[in-house]
């Protein structure tokens, strides 16, 4: 076979293991289980950070509940535009009387969250909560309640699983700290 180099492995360094990562989403699992036991359930993962996460903590439920899936865009990177958000795909399902569990990748600055937040609670469901595998605390812009955490990171740019840098990386099967060229 052709040798090939997978990735820039210079720019990264491992942060959370395959393994580590596991633990966690199985144990974020058994808890989200536990505590939404006999409640009309919807989990809305945020594309597409979110999709791998989504996919292994769901697998990982034992309770029944719907699926369904939102993508925004943020220009937080844009100075004169900073902090808007709008919805570049909505949800299928109606979410009213329903209880809401918000899937995120990571929460940073809090600008989506907050948006997505606002919008979702405009549609009345019986209760909007929040999971997030990765938080970052030290870049939060606006408070956002974070009611199940896999890990909090310090102030540090991360790709892999779902996370990626210009759309790359997200395949990984790691998180790691990312050096942007
Ligand atoms: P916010 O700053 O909390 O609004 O986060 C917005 C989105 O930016 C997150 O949902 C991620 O998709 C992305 N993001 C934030 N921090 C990182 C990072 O360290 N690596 C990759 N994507 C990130
Ligand atoms: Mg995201």
């Amino acid at each position: 076979m052709k040798e090939y180099k997978p990735y820039q492995e210079d720019q990264l360094k491992i942060l959370l293991t395959q393994e580590q990562i596991e633990e966690k989403v199985a144990e974020l699992g058994k808890k989200i289980s536990y505590d939404y036991a006999g409640k009309d359930l919807i989990l809305i993962g945020v594309l597409r950070g979110s999709t791998y996460f989504m996919v292994d903590l769901t697998r990982r439920m034992r309770i029944p509940f719907a699926i369904d899936f939102i993508s925004i865009s943020h220009y937080s990177e844009q100075t004169d535009s900073a902090g808007v958000v709008r919805i570049t795909k909505d949800l299928d399902l109606s979410i009213t009387d329903k209880h809401v569990l918000i899937i995120e990748d990571i929460v940073d600055t809090g600008l989506s969250l907050g948006y997505l937040l606002r919008n979702l609670k405009t549609r009345d469901p019986a209760d909007l909560k929040v999971c997030t595998l990765l938080n970052v605390e030290a870049r939060r812009i606006v408070e956002v309640p974070v009611d199940y955490k896999g890990f909090d990171l310090p102030n540090i740019f991360v790709v892999g699983y779902g996370l990626d840098y210009n759309e790359k990386y997200r395949n990984l099967q790691f998180i790691a700290e990312f050096d942007r060229p």
